[in-house]
């Protein structure tokens, strides 16, 4: 059972580590719990998943691709599964600052692999990416990229 304080805890950590976002993109968000998170912290958002049962926030019931258009200052997904590695792709197609927390790959990649998978993924794309982890039970480090830090 995922720890339910997951979406407090990405939104937090997001804002801190990018207080000039002003606009998200929630990739893979489920019922849309870290766009409430993100927009009672003053940010705007949009969430992306196939679901058509969500809460009443922004929301695309669709999947995110690497030709969605890019109208977001960050990408980001809090257990994305199968989108994960598109979230960095896109972020570095756009140059944009993106935060995974990954949970299980897309691939049967088991976790510890993925996680280095993956911030190689961002580093290949010319990211410069660090690792923080929430203080949170389950799946709980954070993928953190960005340009030219
Ligand atoms: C484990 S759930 C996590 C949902 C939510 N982020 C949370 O933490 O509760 C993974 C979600 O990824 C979504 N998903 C997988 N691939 C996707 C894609 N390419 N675009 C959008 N959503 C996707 C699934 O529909 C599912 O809701």
């Amino acid at each position: 059972m995922a720890d339910k304080r997951r979406f407090d805890l990405f939104a937090e950590l997001l804002v801190t580590r990018f207080p000039e976002v002003k606009r998200v993109f929630d990739v893979a968000g489920g019922m849309g719990k870290l766009n409430e998170a993100l927009v009672a912290r003053g940010r705007s958002c949009l969430t992306f998943d196939r679901r058509h049962k969500h809460l009443p926030v922004e929301y695309a019931e669709r999947d995110f691709t690497l030709d969605e258009p890019c109208t977001a200052d960050a990408v980001v997904g809090m257990h994305a599964d199968g989108a994960t590695r598109v979230i960095i792709e896109y972020a570095a197609k756009h140059g944009l600052p993106f935060a995974v927390v990954p949970c299980c790959s897309d691939n049967s990649m088991p976790y510890k692999p993925w996680m280095r998978h993956l911030a190689e993924l961002g580093t290949s794309l010319g990211m410069t990416v660090d690792e923080v982890t929430l203080p949170m039970e389950g799946r709980a480090r954070v993928i953190i990229g960005q340009r030219g830090v």
